[in-house]
């Protein structure tokens, strides 16, 4: 089997799909034992830092609540209360938490920066979110995809909004490690990087995966079986955020789009939501939607990766 023992998880891009695909197997198994009702405490004695640049529901109180379950200890660093606050650098800071640490999950404005602390570290990172990616929602996502559809490959998905943001950057990377294709509705300036593209033409070379991306919403969404958005101005961009509500008017999940999705389609959104900007309230409260079981999926594939990693 693949082992993920003492590795970084920086970006879904450098895990193979075998990897992918024993962190959703382990998912499966850690979230029945815990509905179960189990006691599996493998992480005994171990210690993750979580350092956050930048705020979170969902991340942070996921992996706190995962290092618990499994009999660990999970740290909450504010980034600003650190020294690397003041000015310590990122490989003083990883070389000393090294010492007292056994991984460190951290969630950063530059993606740069965690590639530095990993570099400089002598422990696993974790990446809970950057500018570039968050590969630990997309597995959660994948996962959520797995249980409602029972399959992965050769399905659908439908990504609606910024199409250069962490989000579709993941998603482009996770479809097309696991064979599904992705369609990107974006407006221009806002489509993926040729960085990213490139990468991922790679990978979906291999799997069969088809990429597509476009500015129009309908042609993205059509047959869809996953339809997926996210925020139009992510955290660090704030003082876009009137050129992007411009920018992106139109570029919602609504009943228009729901039509010409598969009439099975699943509406997903890593939150936090927007109602009325990126997705209807209706649709984001209705019976296509299974967000609320995707952010409960992000406890169970942290739990994941955490056993792989740092078991
Ligand atoms: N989806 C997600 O990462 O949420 P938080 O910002 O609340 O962690
Ligand atoms: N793109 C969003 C995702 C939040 C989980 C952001 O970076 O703010």
């Amino acid at each position: 089997a693949a082992s993920l023992k003492g590795k970084d998880l920086l970006s879904l891009y450098d895990l193979t799909t075998e990897e992918i695909n024993e962190i959703l197997k382990t998912t499966e198994t850690l979230k029945t034992m815990h509905n179960l009702g189990a006691d599996y405490k493998p992480l005994k004695g171990k210690t993750l830092g979580m350092i956050f640049q930048k705020s979170s529901t969902r991340t942070r109180v996921s992996f706190e609540v995962a290092m618990w379950q499994l009999g660990g200890y999970a740290l909450f660093l504010s980034s600003n209360d650190l020294q690397l606050g003041r000015g310590e650098t990122i490989p003083d800071t990883a070389r000393v938490l090294s010492r007292f640490l056994d991984g460190i999950m951290i969630r950063a404005y530059s993606h740069k920066d965690v590639e530095l602390l990993a570099e400089y570290a002598d422990i696993p990172i974790i990446n809970g979110l950057t500018d570039y990616s968050h590969p630990c929602q997309v597995l959660a996502d994948l996962f959520t995809i797995y249980e409602k559809k029972k399959k992965l490959a050769g399905l659908k998905l439908a990504f609606i909004g910024d199409g250069n943001n962490n989000m579709a950057n993941s998603l482009l990377f996770g479809c097309t490690k696991v064979g599904m294709d992705i369609a990107i509705g974006a407006p221009k300036g806002y489509q993926p990087q040729q960085e990213v593209m490139e990468k991922a033409e790679v990978t979906a070379e291999s799997s069969g995966s088809k990429i597509t991306v476009t500015e129009d919403i309908f042609e993205a969404a059509k047959d869809a079986d996953v339809l997926y958005t996210d925020v139009w101005t992510s955290m660090g961009q704030e003082s876009e955020k009137k050129i992007r509500e411009e920018a992106f008017a139109g570029y919602q999940i609504n009943e228009d789009v729901l039509k010409v999705a598969d009439k099975n389609v699943i509406v997903m959104h890593c939150l936090p939501a927007h109602r009325g900007e990126e997705i209807t309230h209706d649709v984001i409260e209705g019976p296509h939607s299974v967000v609320f079981d995707e952010a409960e999926n992000r406890l169970h594939v942290q739990k994941a990766i955490l056993t792989l990693i740092m078991g």
